[in-house]
Formats: structure tokens, sequence, C-alpha cells
């Protein structure tokens, strides 16, 4: 198929077929992208009813992490594109899909396997590319992880190689923390690898996401690399809890930004939306890490940008042109599910979408825990300032509610 070129009928033999690799709320928002572009969507993802299930033509419940099945499920739905959503997918699965040619892998199988482990990603960045990052080392036992500290120094920061959103992870500030951190990474890692990174703490002024887009221009046929305004955000153990757009920066750092978003992309190839975290301290700055997909912090541009991150994977996915223009100064707060239980209610919804340039997105996860992200308030304002007390203010507004 050429993409770019035309999208089918949905449910036809002529239908563009995109497969999801999970579907959470960011997965959710690019099918609803997709959807609007006609294009005929199938959803993947590890529990039922999962928020982009409910929205996408046929949605699957696998075990992603399972090569045999991962590829059995391919051979029956045939997407065109192949596009992961989260971390923990067998990608050894997807290499072979993309070197057969069964199905294209969004941005490339190999950007998934170097992006699913930490090391993979430093290594990319700090030593092929001499991106400026925190200074680092592996470790594979606690004695290796104790040398590692005598190089890199305190505070530092341990992580299992194999894992997101901040699980088994710690910052440690003298010999007494080893141990703990040891321990707590061998239980957080997303599989029982049993490696973690260990980074010296960067004294960072703030953090930001700098969404980078690898789109076709339609004028030439190349791929180019476009970039959105930065994302602020704020993050409370190792997950974001607001995030705000565009956030000041001095032009210096807002170019080095750009240039370490631009060659760690570029060195991924394929196309679509990547999302760059970056520390930023004065003018200088650091490579943390890359998602070669939309980026949580990166809700806030269903509010602030003419087409949200969602919109732009969609778009660049299909080898279509995009715009990465900022609307107007917005921002983010997520809401949390407060209780652990199935079905939960949300009271205040009326009074969050009162307050001035607000919009809500409730995910309809079946089951709410406590430190679960279950919907998003997104606000616009004439500043980041106003933007971001609208958003707190419509979040706060959000009452998750029992049932029972
Ligand atoms: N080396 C570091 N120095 C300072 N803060 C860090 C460092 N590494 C991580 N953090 C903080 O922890 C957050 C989560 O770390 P990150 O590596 O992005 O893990 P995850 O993959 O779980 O998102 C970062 O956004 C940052 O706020
Ligand atoms: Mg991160």
């Amino acid at each position: 198929m050429m993409i770019g070129q035309r999208i089918g009928t949905p449910l036809s033999t002529s239908a563009t077929r995109v497969m999801l690799l999970g579907a959470g709320e960011l997965g959710k928002e690019v099918i609803i992208a997709l959807q609007r572009l006609g294009v005929e969507v199938i959803a993947v993802d590890r529990y039922p009813n999962a928020p982009g299930h409910q929205v996408a033509h046929r949605s699957h419940v696998i075990d992603m992490t399972d090569a045999k099945t991962l590829r059995a499920l391919v051979e029956k739905e045939r997407p065109h594109l192949i596009v992961p959503e989260i971390e923990a997918i067998a990608t050894d699965a997807l290499a072979a899909i993309e070197t057969e040619g069964v199905a294209e892998v969004i941005p490339t199988a190999r950007a998934t396997q170097l992006t699913m482990n930490r090391e993979g990603i430093r290594r990319l960045a700090a030593e092929e590319l001499g991106l400026p990052t925190s200074p680092y080392a592996f470790a594979d036992s606690i004695d290796e992880l104790k040398a590692g500290i005598a190089k890199v120094g305190y505070p530092c920061v341990v992580k299992p190689v194999m894992s997101s959103s901040g699980k088994g992870q710690s910052v440690l500030r003298s010999d007494a923390d080893v141990e703990p951190a040891w321990q707590y990474a061998m239980a957080g890692g997303r599989v029982n690898h049993g490696r973690v990174i260990v980074e010296g703490f960067i004294n960072f002024e703030y953090e930001i996401t700098q969404l980078t887009v690898r789109a076709i221009d339609s004028a030439t046929q190349q791929t180019v690399t476009c970039f959105c305004e930065p994302i602020g955000h704020v993050q409370v153990a190792g997950d974001y809890v607001e995030s705000w757009q565009p956030q000041p920066m001095s032009p210096r750092a807002l170019e080095r930004s750009r240039d370490i978003a631009d060659k760690v992309t570029t060195a991924l190839g394929g196309r679509g939306l990547f999302g760059v975290e970056l520390f930023v301290r004065g003018d200088d700055v650091w490579f943390s890490e890359v998602s070669p997909r939309p980026h949580d912090t990166g809700l806030v541009t269903l509010a602030s940008q003419r087409f949200s991150e969602f919109e732009l994977h969609a778009r660049a996915i299909l080898g279509l042109p995009v715009d990465t223009t900022l609307r107007a100064p917005g921002a983010s707060a997520v809401i949390y599910g407060g209780l652990d239980e199935t079905g939960i209610a949300f009271e205040g919804v009326a009074q969050a979408l009162a307050v001035p340039g607000a919009d809500l997105r409730l995910f309809g996860k079946p089951e709410s825990f406590v430190k679960r992200r279950m919907g998003v308030a997104l606000a616009t304002g004439s500043d980041i300032g106003e933007a971001l007390q609208r958003a707190k203010q419509a979040a706060a507004a959000v009452k998750p509610v029992s049932t029972r």
C-alpha cells in the first residue's frame, strides 16, 4: 500500500488497517484521530475494555510479550501499520514482521527495541551520538551497583533497565540507601531482568518534553523533522502530575534541545511522533530518554495545539503532512482514581467544565486504583500560569466516587 497516497474504506477490502499494541488513554486518542481519517483500527491490550478498545473497529486481549501470540494475531488481522503504544511488547516478533514485510512497524522495530531497554537508548544517545546525559553505569548485582555509584557519586538515581512510570526507581543519597534501592529495583522491573542503571542526579531547573515529529513533506516526499513548542512538567514519584505548553526557555537551551531531539529521532528513524525528555539548567541541556510514540505529558496538546500530538502521530504514520502550530498557552492536570474499585463514577464533572477554558478527558478504564490515572483536565489561558490554575481547578472538581 502506498501510505500517504490513498486511504481506503474501513471494513472493506480497500481498508487502510492500523493495529495499536496497547490501547490505554494515549492509544485511545490516536485511535480517535485515525478513525476521523477513515482508517480501520484494531486495538490490542492485555485486559478487556481498555480505553482504546472502546473506540476501535475491533479489539483483542492478548499477552503482547508473547511473540507467538502476537505474530498469530498480526497474521489474522493483516494490518498495514503496527503502532506500539507501550514498551512491554515482544519486539523480536516486531523485528521479524518488519523484516519479512508482513507489516510496517512504527516508527521502526529497531526503535522499539532500543527504547524498551534503558541500556539500548542510553548507549545510543551517549556513546554513539555523543549527546550530553547524566553520568551512568549498569549493574547486574549489588556489588556492581556499588562500583557504579563509586563512579557517578551521590546523589544518584537507580532504575531497572526495563521499567516505566518510575516503577522500581529510587534516589540514593548515601551508602545506607543502596540495599533498599537494589531490592526495590528488583521488585519493580517489568520482567525479572535483574539489571539496573545508576545515573548521577541532575540538579535541573526544569524538565521538558520536546515533541518531535518525523513526517513526509508533501512537496518533496522527503522525511522532515518538525518540533512542537516545549512542554514543561512536574513528576511525582516518576509519574507526571501536571504539564504546560509552551515552557519558557532561553534561546540557547531551546536550540540545544532541538538539536538533541533531531539527532536522537533521526537515529531511531521511521515516521511518527516522539517524546524527547530533557533536563534543563540555564543554557545547559541533558538528554534523559525518548518515547517513539505520543507522551503522557503531551496530553496538554489536546488543548494547546492546532493538532494534538495524537493527530500529529496519526498523520505522520500515514505519510500525511503535519502542522505543529500552538493554538494557545495550555496546561493539563491528572485525575487519579483515589480508590481501588471497578466501575467507579465521577462527580463534579459539570463544575470542572464550568471552569473557563477547561476541558476534560475521562478515559473509561474499567478498574480504578488509588494512584491510577483515570482522566485528565485540560485548559487554555492567556498564559501558562492561568492555564495551569484552570486545569488544576478543573481536575480538583472531579471526584471519583464508589458505586457500591
Ligand atoms: N538522572 C536524573 N537526575 C534527576 N532526576 C531524574 C533523573 N532520572 C530521572 N529523574 C526524574 O525521574 C523522572 C522519571 O525518570 P525516567 O528516566 O523518565 O523514568 P520513566 O521511564 O519511568 O519515565 C524524570 O522525569 C525526572 O523527573
Ligand atoms: Mg520518563
